[in-house]
């Protein structure tokens, strides 16, 4: 039986880091047929990742402008488009695929300006499309327990926020290492395809949207500290927000953090209690009820609520992971896809969207704006 929705994919090829994990997670459910894609601007990467998934060779695009037209001309045209490129050509390619009336899901950051994001914006609401960004970490399960516990009062008023994302993969920036090897993803470290941010582009963005989506608090101003350790962009950054609400909180992003590997820690304090989830053991939530022990929650246990629990797959105890969450991104986003194909409402659909991605591209520049003005504060 064919497949309900098609897609297509920019960036991404064999040798790429995202493009993958994007794909496997789709596949997790088998409603979605991979058609076509333009993988890299380099031929013999485009064929041969291509060839590694039997896309048909009228469907290898060497360039996504054309592959925006050819799809949108084809009866059988992919639904939506996944970009996995570096930073510098989300913008671009989001607005072509846009403009020809394809639904897009786009990596984070979403782009380098505020104007481009607010465009994009109002592109995907005038041509009645989705646009979905994958911010990855608000896929877990006991993420959305964490949210729904929030939502039902179980940690009372919010006091107080503490959040860090924590790698140390770029600890050689500190002091060179000679001969040491750098992997792919140094492009992070160049203006020209990162923007104006690495670090707080890279994983800060992802400590504002997973803030915003388990407490609902929006950032009102910001003030922050970056580090570039003598490099064109920040390694490193503290960054004091304060929500619409007047409440503080403390968010820290680095990657020359010595011993953490993707560190991301959330923990919000309520007057009622506090919780604290770590991305590196997803599969467990930390409830301190006041003047109770602390608790660990654990995902598919029968306390679990029906709807956080129905995006766990696998029983507990059996690890699951970061292609699960990516996957309950896709799995909402394609669900919506097709109630959108049929008429329903996509109001109460649950993943990040282009609201968000502009969200976080005003949360770069605010903490950059910050960083050079003295630490000032900033309004968002
Ligand atoms: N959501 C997450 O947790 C997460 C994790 C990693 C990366 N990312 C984001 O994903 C994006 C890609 O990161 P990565 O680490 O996979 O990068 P990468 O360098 O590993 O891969 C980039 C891919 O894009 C291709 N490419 C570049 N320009 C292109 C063009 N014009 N047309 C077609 N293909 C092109 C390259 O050939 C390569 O395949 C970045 O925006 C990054 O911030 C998000």
């Amino acid at each position: 039986m064919a497949k309900q929705i098609r897609y297509g994919m920019v960036g991404g090829d064999l040798h790429a880091f995202i493009g993958e994990v994007h794909r496997k997670a789709i596949n997790f459910d088998t409603r979605v047929e991979f058609a076509a894609g333009c993988f890299s601007r380099d031929a013999a990467k485009n064929d041969e990742t291509a060839q590694e998934y039997c896309i048909d060779k009228s469907r290898v695009y060497g360039d996504f402008r054309e592959m925006a037209a050819k799809e949108a001309a084809r009866a059988d045209g992919i639904d939506f488009v996944v970009i996995t490129t570096p930073n510098s050509t989300h913008y671009e390619v989001a607005k072509e695929f846009l403009s020809n009336g394809i639904n897009v899901v786009c990596e984070k950051p979403l782009c380098f300006e505020i104007s481009q994001a607010e465009e994009l914006v109002s592109l995907a609401k005038e041509k009645g499309l989705l646009f979905g960004i994958t911010y990855t970490y608000t896929g877990y399960t006991m993420t959305k327990v964490m949210k729904e516990m929030i939502a039902e009062g179980k940690i009372g008023k919010i006091a107080s926020v503490n959040a860090e994302y924590v790698q140390d993969w770029l600890i050689n920036e500190l002091s060179p290492v000679e001969g040491a090897q750098e992997n792919l993803s140094v492009w992070r470290k160049d203006p020209k395809y990162s923007g104006i941010s690495n670090c707080v582009g890279d994983i800060g963005t992802h400590i504002e949207n997973y803030v915003h989506y388990v407490t609902g608090l929006k950032i009102k101003r910001l003030l922050a500290t970056t580090n570039t350790f003598g490099h064109a962009l920040d390694l490193n950054s503290n960054i004091i927000v304060e929500y619409d609400n007047g409440v503080n909180g403390a968010y820290w992003c680095s990657q020359i953090a010595m011993g953490h590997l993707n560190g991301l820690v959330v923990r919000v304090f309520g007057e009622l209690g506090s919780l604290e989830w770590q991305q590196e053991h997803p599969d467990y939530l930390r409830f301190t009820p006041k003047g109770g022990a602390p608790q660990i929650l654990s995902r598919g246990d029968g306390y679990i609520k029906e709807k956080a629990g129905a995006t766990s797959r696998i029983p507990v105890g059996h690890p699951e992971g970061l292609y699960i969450a990516f996957a309950n991104i896709y799995r909402n986003f394609v669900s919506a896809l097709i109630d959108k194909k049929n008429g329903k409402s996509v109001e109460s659909a649950d993943f990040p969207t282009v609201s968000e991605g502009l969200s976080g591209v005003r949360f770069i520049h605010a903490v950059v704006d910050s960083a050079k003005n003295n630490s000032a504060w900033v309004e968002l």
